[in-house]
């Protein structure tokens, strides 16, 4: 039983204050759970509540969602089982009262919605991913390690958000982990040869300033070749547009050019049929469900199409591109929803439709792991969580390496069946 809730403002990984909640349990068992931010955030997000008190932290506090998970959340949970997760994530949504957990903030809610979670896997000592998956939960997800960072994350030219690598042809996640380790330090090397920055942007990849999206392609693709690997077959390439942000007045504002849904389109048709590019996300804005329908139609036989401010993790937006057919995969983050419930229940939704679910950390992240045992829990293939530097994000990889190690012989990597629309 769930005798009392704490919470604390904490620093985030872009040093700018987030929630922290503690869950102290009837049996002593203490847990604690810490929240994500996003920069390039959905319009369509639940409410992330910040002060707004310019004397404080430019006005990014979170001394307002504390005190609601002290003040409202705690108590209305307190003598409840805390393996009654649906239970107890309704009666935090019920608390708030409003559609997007504006009242008391969905960074408020999830914080407490985590640490019952941990809490209760705590009590039952069973680590997280087998407490929210079951006796079942064995895939290691294939990492997606975002390694050159542009568009908001970044203070570089590039409209494109994130380059990731795609280790897929690894035999086990801690060997696809060493091989993104040593494409990361090849493109350091390569980057360095060539006089450009090796500077970080906000998700630990490099952030150089390049003269095209397709330079940042060709760089990666050198340094995948330099670290002794095969392009496509052993690693292959993914991109994050989160075009949103480069959307103004009803056009697109690309590489210097005004490009409409429909050329936008034709450009990444193109990088497709030149690149071994296994994901895209976010390659048009949030709301042009025609232009996700058209480019689904167009590309969505042999590239997942991922939606991040298309779906914010919401099963009701997903249920629209379900219906549209606007995408085949869905970009999970705890806090654009809010609660651990509807978390699962936007993965189990998309799961159920054979969408791909890729679980997904924020670029203002915490030393909180709970994305990583979520990402086995839910069987998902995939988890995206950064690059493998800094430490908020190895974090999550590093707990990925402890949980392949308790599965032992049980462990499976997903590899290659993560993506069962890639043929390259
Ligand atoms: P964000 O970026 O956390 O800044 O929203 C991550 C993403 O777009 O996937
Ligand atoms: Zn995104």
């Amino acid at each position: 039983l769930i005798e009392a809730v704490g919470a604390r403002e904490i620093l985030d990984s872009r040093g700018n204050p987030t929630v922290e909640v503690e869950v102290l349990l009837e049996d002593g068992i203490v847990s604690r759970a810490a929240v994500p931010s996003g920069a390039s955030t959905g319009a369509f997000e639940a409410y992330e509540l910040r002060d707004g008190d310019k004397s404080r932290y430019l006005g990014k506090g979170v001394q307002k969602a504390v005190a609601a998970v002290i003040d409202e959340l705690g108590p209305a949970i307190e003598g409840l089982d805390a393996t009654d997760q649906r239970l107890i994530d309704a009666e935090l949504i019920k608390v708030d009262g409003t559609e997007n957990k504006k009242r008391v903030g969905a960074n408020a809610i999830l914080g407490v919605s985590l640490a019952v979670a941990k809490a209760a896997a705590d009590s039952a000592d069973l680590p997280l991913f087998r407490y929210v998956g079951g006796p079942n939960a064995h895939t290691l997800p294939v990492p997606l390690l975002n390694i050159i960072n542009g568009g908001s994350h970044a203070d570089n030219d590039i409209d494109v958000q994130e380059f990731m690598i795609v280790p897929l042809g690894a035999e086990s996640f801690s060997e696809a982990l060493r091989w993104g380790v040593e494409t990361y330090h090849s493109l350091k090397s390569l980057l360095h040869s060539k006089g450009l920055s090796t500077g970080l942007g906000d998700e630990g990849g490099f952030a150089p300033n390049l003269s095209s999206n397709r330079e940042a392609l060709d760089l990666i693709a050198q340094a995948i070749q330099n670290a002794g690997f095969t392009l496509g077959s052993d690693i292959a390439l993914a991109t994050d547009v989160a075009a949103s942000e480069f959307y103004k007045d009803g056009s697109y504002h690309f590489e210097g050019k005004q490009l409409s849904a429909l050329e936008l389109t034709a450009y990444f048709a193109d990088l497709a049929a030149n690149y071994p590019l296994v994901s895209i996300e976010d390659p048009l804005q949030e709301d042009d469900w025609e232009g996700y329908q058209h480019f689904t139609a167009e590309l969505g036989s042999k590239l997942q199409i991922v939606g991040d401010d298309l779906f914010v993790t919401n099963p009701a937006r997903l249920q629209k591109g379900l219906d549209l057919g606007a995408g085949n995969s869905i970009l999970v983050k705890v806090n654009q929803i809010g609660t651990l419930t509807e978390t699962l229940d936007a993965v189990s939704l998309a799961q159920r439709h054979g969408y791909t679910a890729i679980l997904s950390h924020r670029s203002g992240e915490t030393e909180d792991t709970t994305i990583a045992d979520l990402a086995v829990a839910t069987d998902s293939g995939q988890i995206k969580t950064g690059a493998p530097a800094r430490s908020e994000r190895v974090a999550k990889y590093n707990q990925l390496l402890r949980i392949e190690e308790e599965l032992g012989d049980a462990a499976f990597y997903a590899g290659r069946t993560a993506f069962p629309r890639f043929k390259g």
